[in-house]
């Protein structure tokens, strides 16, 4: 985007309209999804829902309003698989409405890219045995685009560490050795309390994650940020600690994000309307087979002839009616079973939700989010306040996954 990847930081107010024109000079149609942020669903980017696809030398405006403050980003939503893949995607902030107190305010948004021998991008985007398995992972690391980046800090300074991964399918971890980050948001929307953070930092294609961390005022040095997946640690960037101490004493409270309107919201689980969403399919799993596009297909059949090997309750893609279609202001519990061998991040659009159950086991206070991790034979329980109307997919952002079969779309009237 703008000759750059990651695209240009976009910083826009919360509250305030702001229009954003995509031009299309890609030999081929695209789209702009502004990840996590609860807008009017015409401006929601996703082709084939809720806009046509932008030809190439044509262009649109995005015009919306984000009533939420916090770490979101853009990328395309048009054979996303591919086109995020190689490189449309960028960070967006929206500001909170007085600045928060820290001393360095940075992106940390990572990738990983598949390259071959040669260190060219391998052009083998939409592999089917990628989408049967775990999607397209790759081979080389980056963070803001660049290799092990220096992320300058002064000694002693407050850091807000916005992290966000725009991996394809890899599920990126990441430790912050001789350091101690707080967790203050995520997905955008911060903790009432933050928490201190005990194991890798997990993110999940599509995830965020602010960190607030502070640097010992006395130390010269330099902190590894590694990316710790795989087992062996990668140094994915550095701390580089340079210039005269901010101040002598490490800053004794902990930073708590002002809160976003969500704080106030309790999804109704006594009235709210139950489903379930069956995840089948992949590799190594018991699916025998699968409606795509009104007909029934057997397992070799789906694949073979229509590319997908993944459903959600029994269904390959994008059905004509919509998963689920609820009235405006009703809470929405979503039980998400993964009967597959793999896991799957699932994302909703136009909401955040909260986790209330974990198989089986109700959870208690779990942050809102946009995307959730579901492991191997998980059953997550999530809800939401179906507040905003439109059409909204709910999709895995493994996007080989969703590529072929995992998506689905709920209707709030
Ligand atoms: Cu990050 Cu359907 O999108
Ligand atoms: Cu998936």
């Amino acid at each position: 985007y703008n000759g750059q990847c990651p695209g240009p930081l976009l910083r826009i107010p919360r509250n305030r309209p702001v229009h954003i024109r995509l031009e299309n000079a890609l030999g081929e149609p695209t789209s702009v999804h502004w990840h996590g942020i609860r807008l009017d669903n015409a401006m929601d980017g996703v082709t084939g829902l809720t806009q046509a696809p932008v030809a190439p030398g044509q262009s649109f405006d995005y015009r919306f309003t984000s009533p939420d403050a916090g770490t979101y980003w853009y990328h395309s939503h048009h054979r996303s698989w591919e086109q995020i893949g190689r490189g449309l995607y960028g960070p967006l902030i929206v500001e909170e409405d007085t600045p928060v107190a820290v001393d360095h305010d940075l992106v940390f948004l990572a990738d990983d890219w598949r390259l071959d021998e040669k260190g060219v991008l391998e052009n083998t985007f939409g592999s089917l045995h990628d989408a049967a398995h775990g999607g397209r992972t790759g081979n080389w690391l980056t963070v803001n685009g660049d290799t092990r980046p220096p992320l300058k800090v002064r000694p002693g300074a407050r850091v807000r560490l916005r992290c966000i991964s725009a991996a394809n399918a890899r599920i990126m971890a990441f430790s912050f050795p001789g350091l101690s980050p707080m967790v203050a948001a995520v997905d955008g929307q911060p903790l009432a309390t933050p928490l201190p953070l005990n194991e890798p930092l997990e993110l999940a294609p599509a995830q965020r994650a602010d960190l607030i961390i502070d640097i010992p005022p006395t130390s010269d040095t330099q902190f590894d940020i590694q990316e710790v997946s795989t087992g062996e640690p990668i140094r994915a960037a550095v701390m580089a600690v340079d210039g005269t101490p901010i101040r002598e004493k490490v800053l004794g409270e902990t930073l708590v994000l002002p809160a976003n309107p969500l704080s106030g919201i309790k999804p109704d689980l006594i009235h709210a309307r139950n489903m379930e969403l069956l995840m089948e399919g992949g590799a190594m799993g018991a699916m025998n087979g699968a409606i795509h596009q009104g007909k029934m297909f057997d397992m070799r059949s789906l694949v073979t002839e229509t590319g997908k090997v993944w459903a959600f309750n029994g269904i390959a893609g994008m059905g004509k009616e919509p998963f689920v279609e609820i009235p405006r202001g009703q809470t929405l519990s979503i039980n998400i079973i993964n009967d597959t061998r793999w896991p799957h991040a699932m994302h909703m659009h136009g909401h955040h939700f909260k986790v209330v159950e974990r198989n089986g086991q109700p959870v208690s206070d779990a942050p809102w989010r946009d995307t959730e991790l579901v492991e191997v034979n998980e059953k997550v329980r999530i809800a939401l306040v179906a507040d905003n109307p439109g059409k909204w997919l709910l999709h895995c952002h493994m996007l080989e996954h969703h590529m072929a079969g995992m998506g689905t779309w709920l209707s709030v009237v």
